[in-house]
C-alpha cells in the first residue's frame, strides 16, 4: 500500500539524516529531491542549459560523488528556481512517491506541491547558527576546505532564493507539523518525526 511522508526545511536543517532513518524505521524507500537538483545544478556548471540537463537526467547522475560541494548547492538552488525546470522533474518524483511499500520524501515543496496529499507531513527547521555549524562540520570533516562563515553564507543565500521564488517557493504546509531541532540531539528528532507518522498511521 502507498504510504507517503513528505520531509520539507531549509538547508542542512537535519531533513537528510532524518529522512532515512525514518524510511529505515519504516523499511520505505527514500528519495532526496534536492539530488534532482544538484545533478541538474551541476551539468549547467559544464555548459548545458538548466531544462535540457533536467529533461536528461538519468538514475546514475544522482549517485555522482560532486554533488555536495557548496558550488553544486548554489547551481541547484538557481536552477530550481526556473518553473520548467521543476515541471521536467515532477512526474519522476511523484512516481516515487506513489510507489507500493512507502516512500519518504525530502525536499522543499513536497508537501506543497509535488505530494499535497502525502499523508503525513513534517517540515524540520533549525536556526541559522546551528545549521551553518552542522554543515561547516559535514563539509571540512569531508574534506572540503570551508569557512564557518562561507557556509553560513551559502546557507542564508540558498534559504532566501528558495524562499522568494515563485515556483514552488520554500514554506511549510499548512498541515505540516513543525519540528525545530535547534535544541535537540539527532535522536530525539527522530523519535518526534516516528511519533508523529505513527499517530498518522492510526
Ligand atoms: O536539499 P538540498 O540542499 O540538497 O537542495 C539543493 C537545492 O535544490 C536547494 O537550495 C533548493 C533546491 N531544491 C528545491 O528547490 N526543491 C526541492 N524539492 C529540493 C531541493
Amino acid at each position: 500500500m502507498a504510504f507517503t511522508i513528505a520531509i520539507d526545511g531549509p538547508a542542512a536543517a537535519g531533513k537528510g539524516t532524518i529522512s532515512k532513518a525514518v524510511a529505515a524505521h519504516f523499511g520505505f524507500a527514500h528519495l532526496d529531491t534536492g539530488l534532482l537538483y544538484r545533478a541538474t545544478g551541476r551539468r549547467t556548471l559544464d555548459g548545458t542549459s538548466p531544462l535540457e540537463a533536467a529533461q536528461n537526467l538519468r538514475a546514475e547522475d544522482l549517485q555522482a560523488d560532486d554533488l555536495r560541494t557548496p558550488d553544486v548547492a548554489q547551481a541547484a538552488s538557481r536552477v530550481a528556481a526556473i518553473p520548467e525546470v521543476r515541471a521536467a522533474l515532477v512526474d519522476f518524483q511523484r512516481a516515487f512517491a506513489r510507489r507500493a511499500g512507502g516512500a519518504v520524501l525530502d525536499g522543499r515543496d513536497i508537501g506543497t506541491v509535488i505530494c499535497p496529499e502525502a499523508e503525513a507531513k513534517l517540515y524540520v527547521t533549525a536556526n541559522d547558527d546551528i545549521r551553518a555549524t552542522r554543515r561547516f562540520k559535514e563539509l571540512s570533516g569531508s574534506g572540503h576546505d570551508v569557512t564557518y562563515e562561507s557556509v553560513l553564507a551559502d546557507l542564508r543565500e540558498r534559504d532566501a532564493r528558495d524562499s522568494a521564488r515563485a515556483a514552488a517557493p520554500l514554506k511549510p504546509a499548512e498541515d505540516a507539523v513543525i519540528l525545530d531541532t535547534s535544541q535537540m540531539d539527532i535522536d530525539a528528532a527522530v523519535a518526534q518525526a516516528i511519533a508523529h507518522i505513527d499517530a498518522r498511521r492510526g
